[in-house]
């Protein structure tokens, strides 16, 4: 069995990859410091308290398991709270990685998956985004991710790292058990915020802006089941392991759902109204984001299975009902 190294394995979409890669014949060891995760998302799987800036905690990880590659999901996600704090983006999210590729390399692990995501293209120049779109982030988590792409495309050049680097659109959903989904201690992802408008936990959903160039007015996001992502992630690693060379790929369903669209859908999957407000625009927010995603399929042989929101509603709205973290 091939010992998986899962940095951030307790967070959101981490531990759905854990989840999955137990499930297909890998033996995944998530090291998390707990900063933004949940223990009891990780339930009997093999569990490291530490940080990746934590060298030594590394070390011990390294000699005594082979680890054969890396998934590294753990990172600092908040985009506002980059703007405001960028220091804090800067050494979790830069100066760890850094910190853990060359633990890495001190072990001579070769194979590197990272949660990059469509902040690095920043404002789009067109859509669908390919891979080959500009990129230009426009605030500091943004910069981390691009900045991170750069590096390990760096450590490829000069010692053979082979990395897939996997640009998420708007990660969603939950697992279709609902053992695990999303919980973030600040919410800022749309579906979680407006089933929690529905059941009472939050007053009401913002409306961010209702006058941009799309056609309802607002903003239109891709959004990709985080079951969808765990098989794209383990086809990523099933091609380093046979050899694959180093790409950035993106990962989304190439459509899109407006803000009204995604409330609407919530509406009916849930058969009940959500108390909405219209809201001003929030800075940086391009009107459009969708991926597109031939490379995906051409070079992992993924395509999303969840096209239809619905069905990713479904399953998050399952995991809020129910959920114990
Ligand atoms: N959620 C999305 O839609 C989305 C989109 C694009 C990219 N991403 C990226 O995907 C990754 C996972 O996102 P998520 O939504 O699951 O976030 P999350 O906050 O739920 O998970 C991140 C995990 O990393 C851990 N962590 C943070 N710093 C650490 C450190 N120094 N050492 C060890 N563990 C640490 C946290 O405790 C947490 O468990 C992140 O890198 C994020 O930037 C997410």
């Amino acid at each position: 069995m091939k010992n998986i190294l899962v940095t951030g394995g307790a967070g959101y979409i981490g531990s759905h990859i854990v989840r999955d890669l137990g499930e297909n014949s890998y033996n995944p060891i998530i090291l998390d410091n707990l900063s933004e995760g949940h223990r009891e998302a990780c339930a009997g799987k093999e569990f490291v308290l530490a940080s990746i800036n934590d060298t030594e905690a590394l070390d011990a990880v390294f000699s005594e398991k082979n680890i054969d590659a890396v998934m590294h999901f753990s990172a600092f996600a908040y985009v506002g709270e980059s703007v405001t704090n960028p220091e804090k983006y800067y050494l979790n999210n830069l100066s760890a990685t850094v910190n853990l590729l060359s633990v890495m390399r001190k072990y001579d692990v070769q194979k590197f998956i990272f949660s990059s995501s469509c902040a690095t293209y920043g404002n789009p120049v067109y859509i669908p985004m390919d891979e080959q779109h500009p990129q230009n982030p426009i605030n500091p988590y943004g910069r981390t991710k691009f900045m991170v792409e750069k590096i390990i495309d760096d450590y490829r050049a000069a010692y053979g790292l082979r990395y897939i680097a996997l640009r998420y659109f708007n990660a969603a959903g939950a697992h279709p058990d609902g053992s695990i989904g999303e919980s973030h201690r600040i919410e800022t992802h749309l579906i979680p915020l407006v089933l929690k408008a529905i059941s009472g936990e939050k007053d009401r959903i913002s409306i961010l802006g209702s006058d941009y160039p799309t056609p309802d007015g607002t903003c239109i996001r891709d959004y990709i089941a985080v079951t969808d992502l765990a098989a794209a992630h383990r086809a990523a690693l099933e091609l380093l392991l046979s050899g694959g060379e180093s790409a950035c790929v993106n990962l989304g369903t190439e459509h899109g759902y407006s803000v009204k669209e995604v409330i609407s859908a919530c509406e009916e999957v849930t058969g009940k109204k959500a108390p909405v407000i219209t809201a001003p625009r929030r800075a940086g927010d391009p009107p459009e984001l969708v991926a597109k995603t031939s490379l995906a399929k051409k070079l992992l042989g993924f395509t999303a299975k969840k096209t239809d929101i619905r069905d990713i509603i479904s399953n998050a709205w399952q995991w809020e009902q129910t959920r114990r973290y």
